[in-house]
């Protein structure tokens, strides 16, 4: 059977990313606006997990297609792993600079082994029969002395990878999405999707 894949966000850059790397699935891959679902969802789950469920659930509620969704952000050991499944929301109304300076100056008596971090992403998918497919990947890295780098968003500036010896806002996009915590996901929920659709055809 022809499905099209529906992804549950509204973020072109994502899109992007998502579009290269489920390419060969042979699927038409759609935005929410694309797929003309206009819905504010309210992610109220614990973990990445349940947020990412949560929003896929929403948009498969209307479409029944299959739903991909994410959910995303850095969660520093330090700080009991804060911002954690509120990445986008800490310190809500100030820059990325100010939370990044804000999170160095949060750090400022912990040990040099105590500055662990993980960038996070969870998918979920719905699929047409209303089963739930989940993957998650990290990606390591500590918390810098110093923001550094201007690529990439968010808190890059601060992630520092030691087998790079620079933040993530430091190396070329291409090689972040390589080596990033949302390619690592889609690429694990891809082979799941395979082995799904390959049942389906046999
Ligand atoms: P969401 O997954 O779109 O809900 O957002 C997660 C939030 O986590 C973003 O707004 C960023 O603050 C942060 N985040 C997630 N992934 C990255 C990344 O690769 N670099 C920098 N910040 C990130």
């Amino acid at each position: 059977m022809k499905h099209r894949i529906i992804f549950a966000t509204g973020n072109e850059g994502k899109m992007k990313e998502i579009r290269m790397i489920l390419a060969d699935l042979g699927m038409e891959i759609l935005s929410m606006k694309e797929a003309k679902v206009r819905l504010e969802i309210e992610e109220n789950g614990s973990t990445f997990g349940e947020n990412a469920e949560i929003k896929a659930q929403a948009v498969w509620n209307i479409t029944k297609d299959i739903v991909l969704a994410d959910d995303s952000g850095l969660a520093v050991d330090y700080l009991n792993g804060e911002p954690g499944v509120y990445s986008a929301r800490y310190m809500e109304g100030d820059s990325y600079e100010v939370k990044n300076r804000t999170i160095i100056e949060r750090l400022k008596d912990a040990k040099e082994e105590e500055r662990t971090a993980r960038f996070v992403c969870a998918i979920a998918a719905v699929l047409p029969d209303g089963s739930v497919l989940h993957t998650e990947e990290c990606v390591e890295g500590l918390i810098a002395h110093e923001p550094a780098g201007t690529n990439g968003f968010g808190y890059d500036p601060i992630f520092y990878l030691p087998e790079y010896g620079k933040t993530s806002a430091q190396i070329p996009l291409e090689k972040k999405n390589e080596i990033s915590h949302r390619g690592k996901a889609l690429e694990a929920m891809k082979l799941k999707l395979k082995e799904v659709l390959q049942g389906e055809n046999q």
